[in-house]
């Protein structure tokens, strides 16, 4: 049970449930980031190339392991990258292997989803072996079709894809990622107990006049694209109900500098060192506190079907700048999500 002061907040230790930690060089960069929070966290494929086997999920999972700092209990959770080639002996052999989830990324549709699937009901017999198989799918709900506004693209998804899949395989645990819509929140509190959605920082606390408005903000921009104010409205009062539909997931997406401040840049925010922070900011905001363990630590593991942590984390009342710069591993910089501002709440050691 959280508790909760004017000054000071303690809650079960959370879990990341939507999170990109790259690889290589870059991983002594982001595990620590995440570690430094959270307990666990589902760890999105994209990598180039994608991770779309057991072994390589393996593989992966052993390069994070080497990452994370001494002292800490980070474990990462694997997910594989749902392709046209996913046979259903590739679901099985990874549920065995500890894979609890499959990422469908419609192909084109976001950073490193060019071998993303063409046609879902092409895949039904995957979803079928995942159903059969207890693996979660977890979606980028977002259409690609040219003539389908990026605005709309999330709503479409729901309509063309999503409804049908639910239908189809009303076993299948189904988590319909970074959610930026008030439909995309009223579908998923409407859908069975086994559809759930989750819910970024940045689509929390802005909205497109933030990417847009006195000059382009590319450090703001990410996919699916933020929406216009009544969405942002939407997704605040949704996790200010409390439903354990909805859990925390970063989607902290790291892009460099120079990819991000670019003529083409990148989509992606990376919010890994501040995350429980802004979280925290907008049940503050929202003067719903009494929601945020359940969003943060609680709903995540009940979906999943994996232990509630039991130790806790603690953050204190105190003002603190996001700054403004980071160096990578290789030397370059990274702008985090929300540098320069000014949070006022912080996590403790
Ligand atoms: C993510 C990335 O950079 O890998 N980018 C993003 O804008 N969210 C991919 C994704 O989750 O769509
Ligand atoms: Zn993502």
């Amino acid at each position: 049970m959280a508790t909760i002061t004017d000054q000071e907040i303690t809650i079960i230790q959370p879990d990341d449930w939507h999170l990109h930690l790259r690889d290589n060089d870059m991983l002594a960069e982001t595990v620590p980031a995440t570690a430094r929070c959270f307990s666990r966290a589902i760890v999105m494929p994209n990598l180039v190339p994608p991770v779309t086997n057991a072994a390589l999920a393996l593989e992966y999972q052993e390069r994070i392991e080497k990452a994370i700092p001494a002292g800490s209990n980070f474990s990462p959770l694997m997910t594989l990258y749902l392709t046209n080639d996913t046979t259903e002996e590739d679901i099985k052999a990874a549920k065995a292997a500890g894979v609890l989830a499959s990422k469908l990324y419609p192909a084109g549709a976001t950073t490193n989803s060019a071998s993303g699937v063409s046609s879902l009901t092409a895949m039904y017999p995957v979803f079928q072996a995942m159903s059969d198989h207890g693996m979660l799918l977890l979606i980028h709900g977002e259409v690609t079709e040219n003539h389908v506004d990026i605005f709309d693209r999330e709503k479409e998804f729901i309509e063309q894809h999503l409804k049908g899949i639910v239908e189809n395989f009303p076993k299948l645990k189904v988590v319909l990622e970074h959610i930026t819509t008030k439909d995309a929140a009223e579908f998923v509190s409407a859908a069975s107990a086994n559809v759930a959605a989750t819910i970024t920082p940045q689509h929390l606390l802005l909205n497109r006049n933030d990417l847009l408005v006195g000059g382009i903000k590319p450090h703001n921009y990410c996919l699916p694209v933020l929406k216009r104010n009544i969405h942002q409205q939407a997704l605040r009062e949704t996790v200010a109900t409390g439903s354990n539909k909805f859990f925390l997931g970063t989607d902290s997406a790291p892009h460099e500098q120079s990819k991000k401040e670019n003529a083409c840049g990148c989509a992606g925010c990376y919010s890994a060192w501040s995350a429980i922070e802004l979280y925290a900011q907008v049940f503050d905001e929202l003067d719903a506190l009494d929601k945020f363990e359940g969003f943060a630590s609680l709903h995540g593991a009940d979906f999943y079907g994996v232990p509630r942590n039991t130790n806790t984390i603690t953050l204190r009342r105190e003002s603190w700048d996001i700054p403004q710069a980071i160096d990578l591993p290789n030397g370059n910089p990274i702008v985090p999500f929300f540098a320069g501002q000014t949070l006022s709440w912080k996590l403790q050691d």
